[in-house]
């Protein structure tokens, strides 16, 4: 079965579109392309990829991948959802708007929602390829973390596969519930992780600021620490220093608000997640 599917990628030439696609174009599988934007179509068709109607590749897929953007899953799915076949596959890329309930759903197919965890900032690097690509799905090996709206003993196996292919290369497809996938994307990684990798280069330009110190000499400095404090916190390697756990203690004191951990609170994840879709609010 997994040998013959027929997979649509829909919204084609955007940035994900255009990943999934290059990945899966190299699969097996029979992989249709749609795309509404003129210079998207074109991305894939320099590419060598065909860009077809809705109408023409929704109805006969297996799986249908939703490439676009999630303030838009909404519309798109509802107009592209009741052009499936029966007992086919709904595919998104991240849980937001599954969980805020979104999607335009049936009771005939199964719905999987797969974000990549993008390469480890602890992969052993070996070629200059695995190097460059720091977004995964070209050379680096990533993971992927997927979640079910219903269980399906048919689809998941399926559905796996074509993950793993498209973030490919993967180590792993891990699974969760939809909630879950909800907690690490956005809450760990972007509202925590992301926001403290800005913050490192706010404070890095800031440092510039107020010393009389070029850039060069402040990365010089910055850079290794940071690794060593990653490596230090989450691999153990080494104790940070007595004088550093001081200093990091005056530091969690003066910019950490005591209640941080609300940000886990399903009230708050809802926030979060209606501000990312442009949702007054989430409904249940
Ligand atoms: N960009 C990332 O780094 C990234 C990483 C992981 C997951 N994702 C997820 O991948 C999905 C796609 O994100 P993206 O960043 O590739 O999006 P994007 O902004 O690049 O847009 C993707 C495509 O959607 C099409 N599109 C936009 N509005 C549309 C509409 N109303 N109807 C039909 N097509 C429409 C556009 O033409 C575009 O080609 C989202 O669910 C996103 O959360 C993105």
């Amino acid at each position: 079965m997994s040998e013959n599917l027929r997979i649509a990628v829909i919204g084609a030439g955007g940035k994900m579109g255009m990943r999934v696609g290059a990945n899966l174009q190299r699969s097996d599988w029979d992989v249709v392309y749609t795309e509404q934007n003129p210079e998207g179509a074109k991305r894939n068709e320099d590419a060598g990829r065909t860009i077809i109607s809705n109408e023409e590749a929704v109805p006969t897929a297996d799986v249908v991948i939703f490439a676009v953007p999630d303030t838009a899953l909404n519309p798109v799915t509802t107009a592209i959802v009741p052009m499936m076949k029966s007992d086919s596959v709904v595919l998104t890329l991240d849980p937001a708007a599954a969980y805020a309930n979104q999607l335009f759903m049936r009771d005939d197919l199964t719905y999987v929602v797969a974000h990549p965890t993008h390469p480890s900032v602890f992969l052993e690097r070996t070629t200059p390829e695995e190097w460059a690509d720091t977004f995964g799905g070209i050379a680096a090996p990533q993971n992927a973390v997927a979640a079910m709206f219903t269980e399906s003993d048919k689809w998941k196996p399926i559905a796996e596969k074509v993950i793993a292919t498209m973030y490919g290369p993967v180590l792993k497809v891990y699974w969760a519930s939809v909630h879950d996938l909800a907690v690490l994307e956005p809450t760990l990684n972007e509202t925590i992780g992301c926001m403290i990798g800005q913050f490192l280069k706010d404070a890095l330009d800031h440092t510039v600021e107020v010393t009389d110190m070029d850039e060069d000499t402040v990365k010089a400095m910055f850079y290794g620490h940071v690794y060593i404090a990653l490596t230090n916190a989450l691999r153990g390697s080494n104790p940070f220093s007595d004088a550093c756990l001081l200093a990091m203690d005056y530091g969690r004191e003066a910019i950490i608000k005591d209640d941080w951990k609300r940000i886990y609170d399903d009230k708050d994840l809802d926030i979060v997640i209606a501000k990312m879709l442009k949702l007054d609010k989430i409904e249940r």
